[in-house]
């Protein structure tokens, strides 16, 4: 177990805030947390479980106590002529996780190449690209009761996951930590390839397509479209898609026919939080020490010195503008931490 005082949080947030830990305590296995979480002093502090930080906006140094996990490995513990199941610590890197499979010719996650961030994380998250979502291959998620310190192991069904939702990120559940989460692979893979920008960078390859050409079209895909964290601070994209009800959508498609759109369950239409951006000007700009990327307009970036609360001064204007142009509610997918 690691516990440091005044610890710097550079290093555990994608956007490069200079902000600082009260209390940073990183546990080695469920034994330490399950010590950590009985202690009396850390169950008086606020705190906050992290994975990498590359979906955090830290407005401020943090108060309480931050916890880490330095749970690893990837176990095979089940495999049969066409899946194995893999069993993942949480603080498996997630992008070793996907070459890992994809070295294995394990297919599922191969879409999902170059997320920044770690295993347990990605799981809260429902990570998303190129059509494929981690929920796909979630089989088991295992989890520690932050209140009642019991062990429990959710299903997929019971995870609740919709487009960047899960049970573990309603504030309303009772604190769940991950552990682990288990998934399943396919040892003959199906490819999602309907996403169209990922079509044609494989285009060259058809019809003898493989996983690794897959990894490799995404990742290129990602290079050219996104800012590598660890050279520009930002944390993907900071607005979720909204979705839209039809009647609002036959509206503003008369006054924007070249709307982009997705149809979406229940009626619903998906609307790309960056054209609606992009529409509202802010595409390439700068604000003070915050940019508005000029590949992608939902990612906001540090130039350097930015604060939190610059960051989310302009994310805020960006939602005021969204909302009064289109009558859209963006919402941040990035979550602020005070
Ligand atoms: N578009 C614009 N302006 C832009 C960028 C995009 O108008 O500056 C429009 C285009 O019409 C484009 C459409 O938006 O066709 C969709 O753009 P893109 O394919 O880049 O995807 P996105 O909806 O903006 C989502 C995820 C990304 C994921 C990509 C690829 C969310 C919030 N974001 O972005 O995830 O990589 O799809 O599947 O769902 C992340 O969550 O951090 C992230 C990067």
């Amino acid at each position: 177990m690691r516990i440091e005082e005044n610890y710097s949080l550079l290093a555990y947030n994608t956007f490069h805030l200079p902000v600082k830990a009260r209390w940073f305590m990183e546990y080695e296995n469920e034994e330490e947390l399950g010590r950590i979480l009985r202690d009396e002093y850390f169950q008086e502090c606020i705190s906050l479980h992290i994975g990498c930080g590359s979906n955090l906006l830290f407005i401020n140094d943090y108060r309480g106590i931050i916890l880490h996990s330095q749970i690893k490995g990837i176990q095979l513990v089940e495999e049969n002529e066409n899946t194995v199941l893999l069993r993942i610590g949480a603080a498996e890197i997630w992008d070793d996780v996907v070459a890992y499979a994809v070295s294995k010719g394990w297919g599922g996650i191969e879409n999902l190449s170059n997320i920044p961030g770690e295993a347990g994380a990605a799981a809260i998250q429902n990570i998303g690209a190129y059509g494929v979502e981690i929920k796909d291959v979630i089989e088991r998620v295992e989890t520690y009761n932050q209140l009642s310190f019991e062990k429990r192991i959710f299903t997929k069904e019971e995870c609740r996951y919709e487009y960047r939702y899960s049970f573990f990120k309603n504030e309303h559940n009772e604190p769940h930590i991950i552990t682990h989460i288990l998934i399943r692979l396919n040892k003959k893979p199906v490819y999602t390839l309907q996403y169209g920008t990922l079509k044609e960078t494989l285009a060259n390859y058809y019809p003898a397509i493989t996983l690794t050409h897959i990894r490799e079209a995404v990742i290129s895909i990602r290079k050219e479209k996104l800012p590598d964290p660890k050279i520009i601070g930002n944390a993907g994209s900071f607005f979720t898609n909204p979705f839209i009800t039809k009647q609002h959508f036959d509206k503003l498609k008369v006054q924007y026919p070249d709307m982009p759109f997705y149809p979406a369950l229940n009626n619903r239409i998906k609307i790309p939080a960056a054209w609606l951006i992009e529409q509202c000007g802010f595409k390439g700009k700068n604000h003070g020490q915050v940019g508005v990327y000029d590949k992608q307009a939902l990612v906001l970036t540090n130039l350097g010195d930015a604060n939190g609360h610059e960051i989310a001064l302009v994310a805020e204007s960006i939602r005021a503008a969204v909302k009064e142009r289109f009558d859209i509610e963006l919402t941040p997918e990035v979550k602020y931490v005070d």
